[in-house]
């Protein structure tokens, strides 16, 4: 339809989108097979069928399971060349890519490979689809401020290539607190600071993501609508919020795609932005988050194309870059 060419041809970047959650079953069984792993999966269907989550944890289970078929530099490449090309036809430009060293280097996988992999892809992506691209070195949040501490000395030969660090994982017991001193060694080291904030953490979360970690960034926010001041200061600091619609659903943090809040968002003059969080897992890239709010919320090309803008003026881009999309 008109609206669909409309939302592929509009210029996008991506913010929030975890390498591994683009890990497509079919990926995966190839994967298994050319590493001799065993995945507890008779088949494709099998595996989407194993994806129905009934909260975030539930989800967390089985993407770090997946991940296991993840061995080699090129597995790490293999991953993200394929979802470079699904982001080239859906219309992005420029992705910011957040992979989580530790679920990795925790199974004896050497950081070098897993980032090698990863930045081989992106130059390739680069070359072949005009899709310019950079790192966000992801903290799980259920580990340990010292592991954490480790990923970053691990990530020392290769600070010049990370644009910032991040952090998810179990959000609920995770303050973002517990991570305040990492995230200020990061930011001395000259990296930007996101954070996943609010997706099932209260909106306290989100203060001290700001107050705390310093957030450039807020991954999801949804839970900051629920506090009109933590709203206010969001809009008049200009806070780009990462906000993933199918990821919410399928996470349950709305019960309808018709109860998604993304043009509230717009209306209050928060700074949304639309992403795919895990598109192998939640059943849809980037334009098809566009198109999904699009229709269950009515959204118009002018509300679609701020979406978009607010994309290029959230992204860890030069501001000359940034402004010839706005
Ligand atoms: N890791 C991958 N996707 C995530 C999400 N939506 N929230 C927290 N951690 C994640
Ligand atoms: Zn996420």
């Amino acid at each position: 339809t008109d609206l669909d060419n409309f939302i592929t041809g509009l210029p996008k970047a991506e913010l929030h989108l975890h390498i591994e959650g683009s890990l497509e079953p079919e990926l995966m069984f190839a994967l298994a097979r050319r590493n001799d792993v065993a995945i507890p999966y008779a088949s494709v269907e099998d595996v989407r069928a194993a994806y129905a989550f009934s909260n975030l944890q539930d989800f967390l289970d089985i993407y770090y399971a997946g991940a296991d078929v993840l061995r080699t530099r090129a597995d790490f490449h293999d991953l993200a060349a394929a979802y470079f090309d699904r982001a080239a036809a859906d219309g992005v430009i420029h992705a910011e890519i957040m992979f989580d060293p530790q679920t990795h280097t925790d199974r004896g996988i050497p950081f070098a490979e897993v980032i090698e992999g990863l930045l081989s892809a992106m130059a390739e992506a680069e070359a072949r689809h005009g899709i310019s691209s950079s790192l966000i070195l992801s903290f799980l949040r259920h580990l340990s401020e010292e592991a954490a501490f480790d990923t970053l000395t691990m990530a020392e030969p290769w600070l010049d290539r990370i644009a910032a660090v991040g952090l998810d994982s179990s959000e609920l017991g995770h303050p973002p607190e517990k991570f305040a001193r990492v995230f200020a060694a990061a930011a001395a080291k000259g990296l930007r600071l996101v954070a996943h904030a609010g997706e099932e953490g209260p909106p306290d979360y989100v203060v001290q993501a700001l107050d705390l970690l310093k957030a450039d960034r807020i991954d999801h926010g949804n839970r900051a609508l629920e506090d009109m001041a933590l709203v206010d200061r969001l809009v008049r600091s200009g806070m780009t919020l990462t906000v993933c619609p199918l990821s919410n659903l399928k996470l349950c943090v709305i019960d309808r795609i018709e109860e998604h809040p993304i043009d509230r968002m717009l209306a209050l003059g928060l700074k949304a932005t639309v992403n795919s969080d895990d598109p192998a897992y939640f059943g849809g890239y980037v334009a098809d988050n566009y198109r999904a709010i699009a229709q269950a919320r009515g959204l118009d090309k002018a509300a679609l194309a701020q979406l978009a803008r607010n994309s290029f003026t959230g992204a860890f881009l030069p501001e000359e870059v940034a402004q010839a999309h706005v």
